[in-house]
């Protein structure tokens, strides 16, 4: 459903003022009162003509009638032209078909209109800004637990916060209760299900005399699970029981870090973005489901480059392990050095002091973030006598976060809702 407030701003825009073509390249030009213009393919028209032949249009869903294989990709327009009064294109196709579009389903949509892009990165929520420890520190977001669990607009507002930092935080919720992450897992949607089951516990019983790591050894900056071939997307961790000294939660944008590396240093860039890694996890879980015991094997070969670019050349994916082993089957022995070295520059610049964003989680506090896009990592701690700190968490899934986004947009009729066809 269109935003009442979208609709009127298009509407009080312009009108459609003409149409020529198609050219020689089958593009039809498309021009509005105020000036602005619109390029489309002709052949995209027909395929996305909204008319009851091509789209099923139900309230539960929209489906499509055209299948490639029935599809004439030479097919031609017999006659387009403006319907004044209706503010439409409409274009009346050699098979007889007549479609129709309005003004506002071509402005939304019109490939030629750079606020056409913006909003369509808006639509599908991916609006990445990435930030040093000086941003974030500015503009991380907190919400209240408790209102988060009865508050439609704090949902919306905290997962919208997580697509675009890739960060928020929860604070206060009740202390020491354990239903926390179900509770606000189900809020959110479904938790994605893993071999760690639904929810997780991470408890490390540090040497109380040992402030400089916990009793598992250190804990670099990581991504969870680079040794899954999908390594979970988001994670969220909340604080039951915190440590009497340190055991501060520490973040890095991966995002950043790598476009800092692309700057600063284009040879170690070039290297992460190019040679993927083996990640081995050794061993396996075992994990009880209604009473069966399930025993994941690890995959012993997931393959990932440290930093993945998308077909735009933009960075979409970070995937560093700590418990990582590697090898090398798309290169020369010779390169591993460099290989080594580059992840080494990786690691130091995620330690620089410009890129964390440092934070105490309290007890009762909870952060979701985006698995694939920070590294994490806590630092050292002491644990009060006989108080272990522990944490309880649980992975997502970014389509189900995202639809939750969506679903509380269109109800509660937020501007920020759009049609997304
Ligand atoms: C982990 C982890 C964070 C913490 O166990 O993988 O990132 O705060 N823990 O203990
Ligand atoms: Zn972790």
């Amino acid at each position: 459903m269109l935003s009442a407030l979208l609709i009127r701003n298009i509407r009080n825009a312009s009108k459609l003022a003409s149409v020529a073509g198609p050219n020689a390249d089958r593009i039809v030009n498309v021009k509005w009162s105020n000036g602005k213009i619109g390029e489309f393919p002709l052949i995209w028209l027909r395929d996305t003509s909204p008319d009851a032949a091509t789209y099923t249009i139900s309230p539960a869903m929209t489906a499509r009638n055209l299948t490639m294989l029935e599809f004439d990709v030479e097919q031609k327009a017999k006659k387009l032209w403006i319907d004044v009064d209706e503010d439409s294109l409409k274009i009346e196709w050699e098979s007889g078909l007549l479609s129709t579009f309005p003004s506002e389903w071509l402005q939304i949509r019109n490939p030629s209109d750079q606020e056409a892009k913006k909003r369509r990165k808006k639509v599908y929520l991916f609006p990445e800004e990435t930030w040093g420890k000086e941003d974030i520190e500015r503009k991380l977001k907190r919400f209240s637990h408790e209102e988060f669990m009865k508050n439609d607009r704090v949902v919306h507002d905290f997962l919208e916060a997580v697509c675009i930092d890739g960060i928020a935080v929860l604070k206060g919720a009740p202390k020491g209760v354990r239903g926390a992450v179900e509770d606000i897992g189900n809020r959110i949607g479904m938790i994605k299900r893993t071999h760690f089951g639904m929810v997780f516990e991470v408890s490390t019983k540090a040497d109380a005399s040992n402030m400089a790591y916990a009793s598992n050894g250190g804990l670099p900056f990581h991504t969870d699970f680079p040794s899954l071939s999908h390594p979970p997307q988001l994670q969220m961790l909340h604080m039951l029981q915190s440590a009497e000294e340190g055991g501060n939660s520490l973040f890095v944008d991966g995002f950043h870090v790598a476009e800092q590396l692309r700057k600063e240093n284009p040879e170690v860039f070039r290297l992460l973005t190019t040679h993927s890694m083996e990640y081995i996890e050794e061993g396996y879980d075992v994990h009880e489901i209604n009473g069966k015991t399930f025993r994941f094997d690890y995959d012993m070969c997931a393959r990932h480059k440290v930093i993945r670019l998308n077909d735009e050349g933009k960075v979409n994916k970070i995937q560093f392990g700590n418990a990582m082993r590697s090898w090398f089957y798309d290169c020369e022995p010779a390169k591993v050095q460099d290989i080594y070295r580059a992840m080494k520059t990786f690691t130091e610049h995620c330690y620089q002091p410009r890129n964390v964003l440092k934070f105490r989680l309290e007890d009762g506090d909870t952060v979701l973030w985006a698995n694939q896009r920070l590294l994490h990592t806590r630092d050292g701690f002491k644990n009060a006598p006989g108080k272990s700190r522990t944490l309880t968490g649980c992975y997502f899934d970014w389509d189900i976060v995202k639809s939750r986004v969506r679903y509380l947009r269109d109800k509660l009729s937020l501007e920020q809702n759009q049609p997304s066809a």
